[in-house]
């Protein structure tokens, strides 16, 4: 088993009957969805997900789990995902997949936002691997570009696979790239990037995560943030 599926076998370890299950996109979010689905034929657990894609809510059906429409959930127990990148304080990147939306709303509703990192995530600061992806209404891009280079942001439109054309996120936005300096305090930057009209989302997840499992080397480390154990 690798770590991947070590911490994902993990969050499925601590999913109890009757929950709500939030499901994430991704690679790890996949082996999580195979472990809650293999609990649930072989252990007889009962749980119902809702999920953060149209692709792991297809594959959470195919694989027997009984899967909520979005706009059927008013409450979620545990939502488990993976991360692009995870900071010391626990503030994560998120949205290199194009279902930023679902995502946060998913992270935000969730009594529990459990998150599963391997050690390859680990970062001393958000945005040092990848850019801040930043979904904009596409009518409003330039003027939201402007505010973003207006509070230090550098960046532009992501290109589509084939490269000719723009990238479209799961709600027909547009996505923004965007790097700003190494010292900018993401409590900050989460806050400014709320505040900006024509922004749809951001890949900033600030404060959210209650929980991160790190995958390491065939073991795993919990990790909580610090104002939880006060
Ligand atoms: C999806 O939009 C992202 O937020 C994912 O959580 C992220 O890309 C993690 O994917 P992997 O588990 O494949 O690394």
């Amino acid at each position: 088993m690798n770590d991947k599926e070590l911490i994902a076998k993990r969050a499925a370890d601590q999913v109890t009957d009757g929950m709500l299950v939030g499901l994430g996109t991704g690679s790890t979010a996949n082996c999580f969805i195979e472990e809650l689905a293999h609990r649930s034929r072989e252990q007889g657990l009962k749980v119902t997900t809702v999920s953060s894609s149209v692709v792991s809510a297809v594959k959470a059906q195919q694989l027997g789990l009984s899967v909520l429409g979005f706009e059927q959930v008013s409450h979620v127990d545990l939502y488990v995902d993976g991360a692009d990148e995870v900071s010391p304080d626990l503030t994560l990147l998120k949205g290199q997949g194009a279902d930023l939306v679902r995502e946060k709303l998913l992270a935000t509703a969730s009594k529990q936002f459990l998150v599963l990192a391997e050690a390859s995530k680990l970062v001393d600061r958000i945005g040092q691997r990848f850019p801040i992806p930043i979904e904009v209404m596409p009518f409003a891009w330039q003027l939201v570009k402007k505010q973003l280079e207006a509070n230090g942001g550098q960046g532009d439109l992501r290109q589509n696979s084939n490269k000719n054309g723009f990238a479209i996120s799961a709600y027909g936005s547009l996505i923004l790239d965007m790097n700003f300096d190494a010292h900018i305090d993401m409590e900050t930057l989460n806050s400014t990037l709320n505040s900006i009209p024509g922004i749809v989302e951001h890949g900033i997840f600030y404060g959210l995560a209650t929980t991160v499992l790190i995958g390491a080397n065939g073991q795993v480390q919990e990790r909580k943030p610090d104002s939880l154990y006060g």
